[in-house]
């Protein structure tokens, strides 16, 4: 699908988006759309349902002399309410909204509303990003799909007061969707195709963008003495891989950079702790974490933010074999610290834990996040509305927060304390890998907290959000690349000279 900014101006037929306001007051260009189809627009809104409410949407077909192929008309609800987000959503359901109607080609007709928080050019700059973060498809593997079935629209026009302005503000979020269509592709791929080395062999292609990369394989983990990560992955015929990347976009290329870490378990039987058959197809996703982090880096380095950031993806698979990892092994991690393994389904902890460490070791950065598709206890506590938020410091917890909010990637903190690590004490090692039932989310945070050295640091668990079983308005079903965006913002309001 193309999107393209033209200046201002009502085409004379084909397909028209045009919005109304609450209380089915008509926006401008739908007041002068009404004019050119003899008052239609104004009759189709007598009767029926809509309001011009936020979300509220009537179609009229050949209105007019029959020139309108199709008028979309667009609640907008309140205009003082239109912020980024919104119109983002209207974006994406748009899209969707055209292509269930078999529209090729459509233009919007995007107000300037005096009210409106946003001027008109970024905020259609917006409309723009939504409508191509709801595009995505994960197709490659269809080979029988019907005509019908496909999506139709090849270009929306977006016709704006200051298009040469909404095209510009549109670039870097252009680069955002990059960054969160190659994650959704890693993270749609199946456990066949991507495994740790090609998981590695597709971070590097971001060397493109001017990311650093270098890939780490057996003998170098070893030797940096990664036990932890290492023994997850020696049950697997796939070897692991620890995957850093790095972009130096700051003024200052040896400024401290803020880093990313991710949990790319390529896929998680469980090990020997075999996970149960049904649903374990899910599995694949669990390198979403890393998944992430490889996309956050393409997005940064595509719209050259200007921050010294670092990558780093963990990349094994949990595999039960002859070689695997028994539950009672004792580990050493990087750090020096001992790991009773009591359940091997634990994995992800145990190759943060390496990482993590390794991170702060070699590039002492001035905080840390890690995303990881950690706990089903996550799923229990907060669905999948929020991704849990944990860190030993409450300015990056509430940074990360308002990020969230701005963006719609959501989370929500819960507590960390001493009284959670007891849970993890063993009788034989410094530590062991699981507590009881009680608190699964907060005692795997526990456990990662043991492994970042008071730097700085938040972990998502992402196991709620990393995945959707139904479309949202700026993302079909599937991958959804959580935390892309959350953390480009994070970035970009708080690390980013200005
Ligand atoms: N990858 C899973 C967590 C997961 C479960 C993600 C469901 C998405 C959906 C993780 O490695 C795991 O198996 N965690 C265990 C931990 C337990 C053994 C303490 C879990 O949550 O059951
Ligand atoms: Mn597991
Ligand atoms: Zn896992």
């Amino acid at each position: 699908m193309k999107i393209e900014f033209a200046e201002f101006a009502i085409p004379r037929g084909g397909v028209v988006v045009a919005g109304v306001l609450d209380d089915k007051q008509l926006t401008p260009a739908a007041v002068e759309l009404d004019r050119r189809v003899g008052g239609a627009i104004a009759r189709a809104l007598k009767g029926g349902r809509f309001q011009g409410r936020n979300g509220d949407r009537l179609d009229l077909v050949g209105a007019g002399d029959g020139s309108y192929e199709r008028i979309v008309l667009i609640g907008l609800g309140k205009a003082k309410e239109r912020d980024a987000l919104k119109a983002q959503d209207l974006g994406g359901n748009l899209v969707a909204h055209l292509n269930g109607g078999g529209v090729v080609k459509a233009t919007v007709l995007f107000d300037t509303l005096s009210e409106a928080p946003l001027p008109a050019a970024p905020a259609a700059a917006r409309l723009a990003y939504g409508a191509r973060l709801r595009a995505y498809r994960f197709d490659k593997y269809r080979t029988k799909e019907k005509e019908d079935q496909k999506p139709t629209l090849v270009e929306l026009a977006i016709a704006v007061a200051g298009a040469k302005a909404a095209e510009e503000a549109f670039q870097p979020l252009d680069r955002v969707a990059d960054g969160v269509y190659f994650t959704r592709d890693l993270v749609s791929e199946p456990a066949n195709v991507i495994y740790p080395a090609t998981l590695a062999d597709a971070a590097r292609t971001i060397a493109d963008e001017g990311v650093e990369i270098e890939v780490l394989g057996v003998p170098e983990m070893r030797r940096l003495g990664m036990g932890s990560l290492l023994g997850v992955g020696q049950g697997s015929e796939h070897e692991p891989r620890l995957v850093v990347m790095q972009w130096r976009g700051a003024a200052n290329r040896s400024e401290p950079p803020v880093a990313f870490v991710g949990k790319g378990v390529t896929f998680d039987t469980g090990g020997i702790s075999i996970k149960p058959a049904t649903g374990m197809e899910e599995m694949k996703w669990d390198m979403g974490g890393a998944g992430t982090v490889i996309g956050l880096m393409k997005a940064l380095a595509g719209r050259k933010a200007r921050v010294n950031a670092v990558g780093i993806a963990g990349l094994v698979e949990n595999m039960p074999s002859g070689n695997a990892q028994r539950p009672g092994d004792i580990v050493k991690s990087m750090s020096g610290q001992t790991i009773e393994v009591i359940n091997t389904d634990a994995e992800g902890r145990l190759v943060l834990a390496d990482a993590l460490w390794y991170c702060q070791d070699r590039f002492k950065p001035k905080f840390m996040i890690d995303l990881a598709t950690l706990t089903g206890a996550i799923v229990i506590a907060l669905g999948h509305e929020n991704a849990g938020l944990f860190a030993n410091s409450d300015e990056l917890a509430e940074r990360i927060a308002a990020a969230g909010r701005a963006t719609g990637e959501r989370c929500w903190r819960l507590p960390l304390g001493e009284a959670y690590d007891k849970a993890i004490v063993s009788d034989v090692a410094d530590m062991k890998n699981v507590g009881d039932r009680a608190a699964g989310s907060i005692i795997a945070a526990q456990f990662l907290q043991r492994f970042v050295n008071d730097v700085p640091w938040a972990h998502l668990d992402i196991a709620g959000m990393a995945w959707a079983k139904k479309d949202s308005p700026t993302c079909p079903k599937g991958a959804t690349a959580f935390g892309v965006q959350l953390l480009n913002q994070l970035v970009q309001e708080y690390y980013e000279g200005k």
